[in-house]
Order: C-alpha cells, then structure tokens, then sequence
C-alpha cells in the first residue's frame, strides 16, 4: 500500500519550525525514486474520474510532486509562488500564516476562463495555502477541479475550507 510506504519513509522532526511542532520531513520520500515514480502513478490514479486540463503547484514543496503529476496527466504545469517571484505580470493572493500573513502569485495568464485547475500541494494542514491558491485560479475566471496532496493533517481540518471551491479533495497519506 502506497499510504502506509509514504508513511514508513516519512520522518517526523519534533520541534521544527518552532517547539511544539512535529515536522512532516519529506526529503527521504525524495531519496527513493521508485516510491517517487509510485507516488506520481498513485496521485494520477486518484484523479481518473476528473477532467483536469492544468495542474498548478504551490511554492516550493508543491513543486516537487506537482510538475511530475502534470507530466504524467499530459496537462501543463503551472507554479504558484510565493510573492515577488515572477518575472512577468501577476496577480496576488494574501493569506494569514499562524504568526503573520503571507502572499502568493501567479501569471496573470497562467489559466484561460473556464480551464479546470488542480491544485497540487505536498502537506493539507490548516488549508490555508491552497484558500489563496484556490483564490487565484476564480479570480483568473478558471475552476478548481481538485486538490491532490501527498499528506494531509486531517485532525487539523483544513478540508472543511476547500469544499465551497471543490467538493474533491485526495491525499495518500492521512494523519
Ligand atoms: C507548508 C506546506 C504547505 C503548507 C500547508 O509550506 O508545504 O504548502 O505549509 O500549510 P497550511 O495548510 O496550514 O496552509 P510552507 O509555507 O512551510 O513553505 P514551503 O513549501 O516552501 O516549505
Ligand atoms: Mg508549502
């Protein structure tokens, strides 16, 4: 099984950003590129049943995962980043971080009206990200299709946020 292969190579990092923490580090996910390949096939697989014509990850972890995920779909990439990034012409999303706020962005011609958008990120926590990111694609007039995260921290119930732009959420590995 795909969810208990991520979870046994996943390393939890106590008190990483701050104390209290326990940090979801997947850099050996990364070591390993036959769990890699699986990963994509599986997030792939998850997805069959809905019409995506675009992924879009989120800076940086989204990345990883997410332009992997677009090849394997046969749809474009497109990054979401954190502000001040972009070269050309953006759009900007804030959202509130628990200490703070910060920004995303994309192109302001990364997503054609009505394009089915989804968003790829590695970790669901609280869901505030992929709130902005989801922002940014109905303010460029595009749809989310979905959100497909490696992990998600469900007791945190982010998933409740996303419901109003997409009724389908997918993760592999659920805490
Ligand atoms: C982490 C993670 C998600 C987000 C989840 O990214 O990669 O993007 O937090 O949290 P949320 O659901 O509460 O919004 P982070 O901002 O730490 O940046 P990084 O991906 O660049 O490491
Ligand atoms: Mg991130």
């Amino acid at each position: 099984m795909i969810e208990a292969k991520i979870k046994q190579t996943l390393r939890d990092v106590a008190d990483f950003p701050k104390p209290g923490i326990i940090f979801k580090d997947i850099t050996p996910v990364l070591h390993d590129p036959i769990l890699c390949a699986e990963i994509t096939q599986a997030l792939a697989l998850q997805l069959a049943d809905i019409k995506i014509d675009v992924v879009a990850g989120i800076e940086s972890r989204g990345f990883l995962f997410g332009l992997a995920l677009a090849q394997e779909l046969k749809v474009p990439f497109v990054p979401i980043r954190k502000a001040g990034k972009l070269p050309y012409k953006t759009i900007q999303q804030s959202y509130d971080l628990e200490y703070g706020s910060a920004t995303l962005e994309v192109h302001e011609d990364a997503f054609k009206p009505g394009q089915n958008v989804l968003i790829h990120d590695d970790l669901l926590a609280t869901g505030g990200t992929v709130v902005a990111a989801s922002k940014l694609v109905n303010l460029l007039q595009a749809n989310v299709a979905a959100y497909s995260f490696l992990i998600s921290l469900d007791f945190l119930n982010g998933r409740d946020r996303l419901t109003s732009f997409s009724p389908n959420t997918f993760s592999l590995a659920k805490f």
